[in-house]
Order: C-alpha cells, then structure tokens, then sequence
C-alpha cells in the first residue's frame, strides 16, 4: 500500500526527534481567489510528505516516546451533508485504517486535546513563523500543558523546519521516479510550444499551451506561475503579467514547469519568436550556455553548493569582457562584484515538492555539500534591459537557460536534458 511510505517516513523521525519531544505540523487551510470561490486545496507540502493526507485544516503530531514514534492526526469530521457538496472525508477512521495513524480525532477536539499530548514532553518542534496565526497556537497548548502540572518541568518550543526540510532534501527513490516524469512532461512541453510558436502570439496564449501540454499528461497545475516574456520583459525577473504580443525580432524566455505528484520541475528556456537567433541574442546566448554546462559540471558529491554560483559568475564575467560589455580584468571583475548589474539572482536553489524546496545550505558554519539524491536548479542569466548603459545593439536582451540536476553517486543527471539548449538545436526544432 503506497500509503506505507509516509508511514515509513514518519517512524524515520526517530533519527532525527529526540527522545520525549513532539514535532506538531500543520497542514494547509483551504484558500480563496475572491468571495466565496476557492483554490483546488494544495496541501501543505511536509504534511503531505509524511502522510500523503489531502484533506484541508488537518494537523498531526508526531511523539518520541524513548521506545517508539506515534503519529497522531486530526482530519475534518465526517459530515454527510459537507461530504455532499464538497466530496468524500476520510474522518478519524480513515486515517488510522488508510493512512496508517497510530491515532486521529477530528479536527474540532485540537484545543482540548493537544495540552494533553504535551504534557510530558521535554521540547516541541515545529514550523515556526511559516502560518498565519499557528506561532500563538503552540504557544497557548504549550502554555496550556504547562499549567496542567506546575511541578513538571516546562516544555520548549523549538523551530522543526530543518528537521523535515532536511529530510525532504535527499529525495528517496519514490521521489526520484515522480520528479523525472513531472521534469519529462515540462520538457516535452517545451518542445511543443517551442515547434509551434509564430510572431503575433500573445504572451498568454503560450502560457496557456504549456498549461495545457501539462495537463494533458497529469500535470493539472503548473509548479509555480509561469514566466512568459517576450523581448525585454525577459529582464524582469519575475515577470507575470504574460499579456503582450511577441515581436518577431524578439526573444521569448519562459521559465514554466508542471507540478505532477505533488512535485515540481522547473525549467528556464530562451529562443527566438522567428526561429533564428540575431548575432548579438546568440552571442549572450552562449555565454549563458558555458556558464550553465559548467555550473551543472560542478554539480557532484562532495562539491560544495557554491561552487557552481562561482563558477557560472566566472564564466559569465568573462563572457561579458570578451563581448566588450564590461572592460577590466576578468578575475578583479569578478571579485568586485560587476556581474551583479547582468547577472543579479542565484545558481538555483533545492527542487521538490515545493518549487524554491525547503532544506539548508550552510551545515555545520560551511556550505553544504552536494549529497547523492538532492536535486537542484541550475539557472544562470544575462539581463540588459534598455536603462543600462551599454551599447544598444546589446539592449532588451533577457536571457536564463534553466535545468533540473540531480545528483547521483558519481556525478548528476540532468532531468531536463530533452527541451534542447544547444543554439542550433533550437533553431532546427523550430524550423
Ligand atoms: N521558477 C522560479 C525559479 O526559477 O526560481
Ligand atoms: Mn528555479
Ligand atoms: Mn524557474
């Protein structure tokens, strides 16, 4: 039963919950878009990684006892007036016999409850300052088990957002199969829109292809919303408005990936309207390229996560002295920072079930270490709008080339390798 896993995932917090201590997580509330008309419920994603639970407002704790974990859920009640209009609850009973609960009450008996769990408990963990209202929650159950026996030693409360997020960070092999289909339905739509793209389009209308290349293969939402920019709306950097017409002279950059599973993939691609780079789009273009095919080089265990934020700084550093843009010395150019006015965001960040995923970089006062089953982006970018003060045959170009890296014991996998990023690749797609 595939529910094992999450029950399998929550009995190995033991490595990590000490002895009598308690990690509470909640899940997430159902949101609205306007009045009363509501989003699909997207459930919290810790929550979601260790019970696989869909249901809205539900909570579980989870306690160390010294000799076991027990996992304890509270899910919406059974209502069958509420189950008409809004579909099936598995209530309490659900949860213990199809998602493998130790314990679950229904999600009105929390406050009466949860000071009872606590009392006991040496620390509890939880997600603080990640949802709204939840900090003074813990802190009025805690208060709460405190004042039930004034001569017991009072209960802690500790932040558990590292405990989970490094957890979720190495991707089991569940993970891994989940996240290479959700990275080969991304790609694949890539390849569609890329074939099918003319001068005219409007920016919506590609964003609502890749919506629909997703869904077709079971990817109903897109991971986060999709960046569709065309010309110099590339150099904002988080560009959403995706309502103008593209240019046949223009690049499109559009930074899309599904969400299948649960799980993201996030994939940057820039290519011409017309199918055919001009020599200064493709000269950045290469730039962009080198520095992401050595930044993902230097993704492998043992490397230190910074190692491909430097070496894609270089490489770009050094493109922009040769393309005359930035005139000094590559290695003093690249310590004072100039890259910064081109080239202002990160290499990447960790990639799971949520897009920017949880999961730290620093362990132990050091950069962490790539590790076998983490998988980050790899996302370098060159970005001149028209208000730099550049040649202007140089300006309005926006540029990101983006994949998804997984690292591997020798090395890495490219998860994104099948949308081409190679220049003449491109064109002859497009052709
Ligand atoms: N799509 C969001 C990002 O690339 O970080
Ligand atoms: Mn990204
Ligand atoms: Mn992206």
């Amino acid at each position: 039963m595939e529910n094992n896993i999450y029950k399998k995932r929550r009995e190995s917090l033991k490595k990590y919950l000490p002895e009598n201590c308690a990690l509470i997580l909640p899940g997430a509330d159902l949101q609205y878009r306007n009045s009363d008309s509501s989003y699909a419920l997207r459930q919290e994603s810790s929550f979601y990684y260790l019970s696989g639970f869909c249901e809205p407002s539900s909570l579980m704790i989870i306690i160390n006892n010294g000799k076991e974990v027990n996992s304890i859920a509270f899910v919406p009640p059974k209502d069958k007036l509420k189950e008409i209009w809004d579909g099936y609850r598995a209530g309490p009973l659900g949860a213990i016999d199809d998602y493998l609960f130790d314990q679950a009450f229904e999600n009105n008996k929390i406050d009466e409850l949860m000071p009872e769990l606590l009392n006991g408990v040496k620390k509890v963990f939880y997600p603080i300052g990640k949802k709204s209202g939840f900090d003074q929650k813990v802190i009025d159950w805690t208060c709460a088990a405190n004042s039930k026996d004034r001569h017991s030693q009072s209960i802690d409360i500790m932040d558990g957002s590292s405990m989970v997020g490094n957890m979720r960070l190495i991707k089991d092999d569940h993970e891994i199969e989940i996240m290479k289909r959700a990275c080969e339905i991304s790609a694949e739509a890539y390849i569609e829109v890329m074939k099918s793209i003319k001068p005219g389009d409007n920016e919506q209308l590609i964003e609502n292809q890749f919506l629909y290349e997703f869904g077709k293969k079971g990817g109903r939402f897109p991971a986060y919303t999709p960046i569709v920019a065309g010309g110099e709306n590339a150099c904002v950097l988080h560009y959403i408005e995706n309502n103008k017409e593209l240019e046949g002279s223009d690049l499109i950059l559009v930074d899309a990936g599904c969400e299948y599973k649960m799980y993201a993939s996030d994939i940057t691609r820039t290519f011409p309207v017309s199918g055919k780079f001009s020599d200064e789009q493709l000269a950045i273009y290469k730039v962009v390229l080198a520095a992401n095919q050595a930044a993902i080089d230097a993704v492998k265990p043992g490397n230190s996560v910074m190692e491909p934020q430097v070496i894609s700084e270089k490489v770009i550093t050094k493109g922009l002295v040769e393309l005359g843009i930035l005139s000094g010395d590559p290695e003093e150019l690249h310590k004072d920072g100039a890259f910064k006015d081109f080239y202002m965001h990160k290499i990447g960040h960790w990639l799971g079930l949520d897009v920017h995923d949880v999961g730290d970089y620093m362990e132990d006062g050091d950069y962490m270490k790539f590790k076998p089953g983490m998988i980050t982006t790899i996302e370098p970018g060159i970005y001149i709008s028209s208000s730099m003060d550049v040649d202007k045959k140089w300006k309005g170009i926006g540029i990101r080339i983006e994949d998804d890296i997984l690292v591997t014991t020798s090395g890495n996998i490219n998860l994104t390798s099948k949308v081409p990023s190679n220049p003449e690749e491109i064109e002859a797609l497009m052709r």
